[in-house]
């Protein structure tokens, strides 16, 4: 199996380095709830919920952002313009090995 490590830092602050899949077609959300993180997901990853808003803190080059995630991340609350992405339009690829990235609050 081909893993990468990805750091989560969750919304008490607490930071953990995990071991993410390259090859199961994974995105960021769905690594999430794989560890039980408080990541709903509601929309099932098609970029209509925000609820898997996240901030990425290191210098990946991470693909663009589509223009369904910026229409959904202008709606979300504490939109970070340098960080925020959405976790499920985030493949788990090989190049983020060594990602680090922090829950957004949630917006409720
Ligand atoms: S899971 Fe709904 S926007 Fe990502």
């Amino acid at each position: 199996m081909d893993i990468v490590n990805i750091t989560v830092i969750d919304r008490e602050g607490e930071e953990k380095t995990l071991e993410a899949p390259t090859d199961m077609n994974m995105n960021l959300m769905e690594f999430f709830k794989s560890y039980e993180y408080p990541v709903e997901g509601t929309c099932g990853g098609m970029a209509l919920c925000s609820t898997c808003h996240c901030y990425v803190e290191s210098e990946h080059d991470l693909p663009e952002m589509g223009e369904d995630e910026e229409d959904m991340l202008d709606q979300a609350f504490f939109v970070d313009d340098e960080k925020s992405r959405l976790g499920c339009q985030i493949a788990i690829t090989p190049e983020l090995d060594g990602l680090i990235v922090k829950l957004a609050p949630s917006a409720e």
